[in-house]
């Protein structure tokens, strides 16, 4: 959080100098959009939280839908491993398209869950 903000306070104060360099007027939309964080990815603060909120429901010790638990690390990570959980938040072909019934993920919470993957899904 307290990265982002300093992101943020970072570009807008970059555009406020390049704005009164050359003198013109900016409109709103030319400001950049603020890109996905992929720099603090974490298992505990990026990750779990991720699937509680979209994947546990139909995921967890008790009920563990087509065999998969998300609800803990051990788990979470052997989905992760063989490329299970990414195919199926990617709607790729070949897996079932996840969270089942609901809206695809956002984006940077798929590449934020891509990059925890290929960093070694570690315990972090
Ligand atoms: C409403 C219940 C529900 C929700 C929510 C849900 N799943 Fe599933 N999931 C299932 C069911 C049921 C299956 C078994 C395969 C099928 O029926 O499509 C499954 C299968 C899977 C599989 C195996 C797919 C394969 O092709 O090998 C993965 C991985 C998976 N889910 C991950 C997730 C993730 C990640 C989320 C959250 C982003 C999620 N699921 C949310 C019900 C759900």
């Amino acid at each position: 959080m307290y990265n982002k903000l300093m992101l943020l306070l970072g570009a807008g104060f970059l555009f406020t100098a390049c704005a009164s360099e050359n003198g013109e007027d900016q409109t709103p939309d030319e400001v950049p959009t603020p890109t996905c964080n992929t720099a603090d990815v974490t298992y505990a603060l990026t990750v779990a939280p991720l699937l509680q909120k979209n994947c546990t429901s139909c995921h967890n010790n008790n009920f563990a839908s087509g065999g998969v638990n998300l609800s803990t690390y051990a788990a979470t990570r052997t989905v992760a491993l063989n490329g299970r959980l990414i195919g199926s938040v990617n709607h790729d072909a070949g897996y079932s398209p996840m969270p089942k019934g609901g809206a695809k993920l956002a984006d940077c919470d798929i590449t934020q869950l891509r990059k925890w993957v290929t960093d070694g899904a570690a315990n972090n």
